[in-house]
């Protein structure tokens, strides 16, 4: 069974096929117009994918080899909602068209199970660690559809700091692809900063980015590697104390990584010198993409799950609720 994945919840246009085998198709249309803003501007960014969805979707069905999929999933949130309408109503009137079921798709759902595209791919139970634009959480997840929240950011976003601190040092948008870069040339000991921690499990990476900020203006001389380094070690010793902790608090030690911030070089080492069994997927599947979407609406779908047109878009829409 191929399913046609639709991806639109930001600034990427993307379209894949995923089936038994695997992924047959995987396009992605990066929307480099948002660079010259300093950030996605929604009403570009829906124009933008109303521009490309259709070429986007011919590519990876020309890439898969077929004319038309068994199902149709796409991204219903959480995201900008304009940006999520012109993939989601697109996909519902092609699902339409062709005859096919239509699965709406949870994004973050998607980024928690990437990991499962891979070879190996890690078995239920497993930690998964979800750090993108948007979300810092650590899940387990028991099954499809069955996740328990173990921790979570209580205010910014891990790859909000990351933008924010790039900004701060003047580097430009996106900036987490731009400090991991950096980051690779300097000391990571150069610049002291907290490793905030909120109860046993909660993670916080506001203080640390008005720390940055402060150590910028108090030592406007310090070399950009080494701020880069140095904020990037303070995040990834946050975020693997929170993966080893949530392994001791379940038992589980597999753990699976997704989200924009999981392409980090720096965090991947982390991870992988960190005793856990760790999943990465290719940095490709970790940023936004369809084979993810794709892949969840293959997986509900044989677990009995199929949408209705009726399907609207949700902004918000907390990971596992129906
Ligand atoms: O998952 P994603 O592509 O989109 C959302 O769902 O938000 O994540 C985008 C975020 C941005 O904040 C971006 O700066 C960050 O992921 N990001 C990175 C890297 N690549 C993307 N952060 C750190 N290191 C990277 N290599
Ligand atoms: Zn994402």
């Amino acid at each position: 069974m191929d399913v046609l994945g639709i991806e639109s919840s930001c600034d990427e246009t993307a379209a894949a096929v995923v089936g038994a085998t695997g992924v047959r198709a995987d396009v992605v249309y990066g929307q480099a117009v948002h660079a010259a803003f300093g950030g996605v501007v929604p009403e570009i960014a829906s124009r933008a994918h109303a521009e490309h969805v259709v070429p986007v979707v011919r590519a990876a069905l020309a890439e898969a080899g077929i004319e038309r999929p068994d199902a149709v999933a796409a991204t219903a949130g959480p995201g900008l909602v304009g940006a999520v309408l012109v993939g989601l109503c697109f996909a519902k009137a092609a699902a339409a068209g062709w005859g096919v079921p239509f699965i709406p798709v949870n994004h973050l759902e998607g980024h928690l199970l990437s990991a499962l595209l891979e070879d190996p791919a890690p078995e239920f139970p497993f930690l998964a660690l979800v750090a993108s634009g948007g979300h810092t959480t650590l899940y387990l997840a028991e099954g499809v559809g069955r996740y328990r929240t173990l921790a979570e950011t209580v205010d910014d976003a891990v790859g909000e700091a990351f933008d924010k601190v790039a900004r701060m040092m003047g580097l430009g948008y996106p900036g987490g692809p731009v400090v991991d870069a950096l980051a690779a040339k300097g000391d990571p000991k150069a610049v002291p900063l907290p490793r905030p921690r909120v109860g046993d499990l909660d993670m916080s990476f506001a203080g640390l980015k008005t720390a940055v900020r402060t150590a910028l203006e108090k030592r406007p001389d310090t070399r950009p590697e080494d701020m880069a380094a140095s904020f990037q070690a303070a995040v990834c010793d946050v975020l693997v104390d929170r993966a080893k902790r949530g392994a001791r608090l379940t038992g589980v030690e597999r753990l699976a990584i997704g989200g924009g911030v999981a392409a980090n070089a720096g965090l991947r080492a982390a991870l992988s010198a960190s005793g856990l069994q760790v999943f990465l997927p290719p940095r490709s599947r970790c940023t936004d993409n369809a084979a993810m979407i794709a892949n969840v609406g293959r997986l509900r779908l044989l677990a009995g799950h199929v949408g209705t047109l009726e399907a609207t878009a949700r902004p918000r829409w907390p990971v596992g609720e129906g």
